[in-house]
């Protein structure tokens, strides 16, 4: 099994820096930080995992003042620092190639990759947060179809740009005067639709080839990214069919691109909330769902829907008809299925999605939560979980402590790392320099 950990700038829960036992700001103290990796890292978790938006949430400044998220470390500037306090552990990061460069963002993880040892992923997003757009000259935020083939675009030039230099071209021979071997540099020279980028990348190849390729898309153009070029395929999904189907459907993806199944791994985000008997794990649920304030979850569930319902009267169904949002596709279809199918009110709603954004919430004792996440496991419907603590540091460190040690025994978890960059612990190849992603990209455009 495949296990990451989501180092939120506060808590997973949207509430759970209001736990008593809540390091309220765990996200911006660096000591904190710092002690939640390590933690991992001795727990021998594959990665650890920044997400990111660029933007404060935008809102009444009396709202807002309720919402922990409004606040966080540049991701790359955290990993950075991440990447040479610890040595074993993935340093995977959002970035988005809605409002960057792909010159830029190839520079920076090369060198966190050379700086980690080879233990980078990206998590390429292309930008749900319709807000962002106004931090980067743009009134308006870029449609969802132009949004991905921007992305693909972006990714091809960055994997160019990583295929700058063959592995052995520096050869520093002090005798000849020659630092590089001139035969063994790649000019990209990229022309297209989005991007003219010459190149070459003026920063060595990363150790692992290139990072980890992460993606989170779960939407059909969401799932063609992910089928041409992810590694690593973050979810949300809440029920053992749906989770399958989607694993299949991207697998099977994979396997038309010519990647083969064994190339990707599908993770699902999971929040797992554990006590020494059901009773105690859902007092421990309830008290949660207590410390939610009602304006954040009707403010979140709006931004999780693209739509606003803080207007909608709050003990009615959410309306017949939701239009489709530009925004979190995938989530929106996630959350209304749920609304209809278990027949919700909007608080009912608000209470049963913002607590974990939508993601599995998994109750129990430590050996059902171990079962439940083994079952989806065994069955193929995921390779693995991001876990979304409640609060940190107890949220983590009794799944860490309890949790673990059953899955363990059961044989779905290592003991020891076994390599030293984050592609071996996910057993992926290294890629050799100029091969392709995807064969048959053309198809699948
Ligand atoms: C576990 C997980 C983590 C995500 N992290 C981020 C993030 O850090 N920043 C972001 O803009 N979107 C993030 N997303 C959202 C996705 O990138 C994507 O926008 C969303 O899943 C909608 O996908 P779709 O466009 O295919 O519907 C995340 C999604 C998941 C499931």
């Amino acid at each position: 099994m495949t296990l990451g950990l989501l180092l939120s700038p506060t808590s997973s829960h949207i509430a759970g820096w209001r736990h008593p036992d809540a390091i309220s700001n765990a996200g911006a103290e660096y000591k904190d930080i710092l002690a939640t990796a390590n933690s991992a890292e001795e727990a021998k978790l594959d990665f650890v995992f920044l997400a990111d938006e660029l933007c404060a949430p935008e809102g009444d400044a009396d709202i807002l003042s309720r919402d922990p998220v409004i606040y966080r470390f540049e991701p790359l500037t955290l990993l950075a620092a991440l990447a040479v306090s610890t040595r074993k552990i993935g340093l995977v990061a959002t970035q988005t190639t809605t409002y960057n460069e792909p010159y830029h963002i190839a520079r920076k993880f090369a060198s966190l990759d050379q700086l980690s040892n080879g233990r980078t992923g990206w998590n390429l997003v292309t930008s749900y947060v319709e807000a962002e757009a106004r931090n980067f000259s743009q009134s308006e935020h870029l449609k969802y179809a132009d949004r991905y083939q921007r992305a693909r675009e972006f990714l091809e030039v960055a994997t160019g740009l990583w295929d700058s230099w063959d592995d052995d071209a520096f050869i520093l021979d002090k005798e000849s005067g020659r630092y590089f071997d001139p035969s063994k540099m790649h000019v990209l020279d990229h022309h297209g639709e989005h991007f003219d980028v010459r190149g070459p990348l003026n920063v060595l190849r990363p150790i692992q080839g290139r990072p980890v390729q992460v993606q989170a898309g779960s939407s059909e153009d969401g799932r063609a990214l992910a089928g041409a070029y992810a590694e690593v395929v973050f979810t949300a999904q809440n029920s053992l069919e749906k989770a399958l189907e989607f694993t299949n459907d991207v697998k099977n993806r994979a396997e038309q691109a010519g990647r083969g199944t064994g190339s990707v791994k599908v993770l699902a985000g999971v929040q797992p909330i554990i006590g020494a008997t059901m009773e105690e794990a859902q007092q421990k649920y309830r008290q949660m769902q207590e410390l939610i304030h009602p304006v954040i979850g009707l403010t979140r569930l709006s931004q999780l829907l693209g739509f606003d319902v803080s207007v909608l009267p709050l003990d009615e169904p959410l309306p017949e008809v939701i239009p489709e949002t530009n925004s979190y596709q995938s989530r929106q279809k996630l959350i209304v299925e749920a609304a209809r199918r278990d027949n919700l009110t909007i608080r009912e709603l608000y209470l049963q999605v913002v607590g974990a954004y939508g993601h599995r919430v998994v109750i129990g004792t430590a050996e059902s939560v171990a079962e439940e996440l083994a079952d989806w496991f065994t069955a193929g419907a995921v390779d693995g979980y991001i876990l979304s603590p409640t609060y940190l540091p107890d949220g983590f460190e009794e799944f860490k402590e309890q949790v673990l040690p059953i899955l363990r025994e059961k044989g779905m978890f290592r003991e020891e790392y076994s390599g030293d960059t984050f592609r071996e612990h996910l057993g992926l190849a290294r890629p050799e320099r100029g091969e392709a992603r995807a064969e048959k990209i053309a198809q699948v455009q």
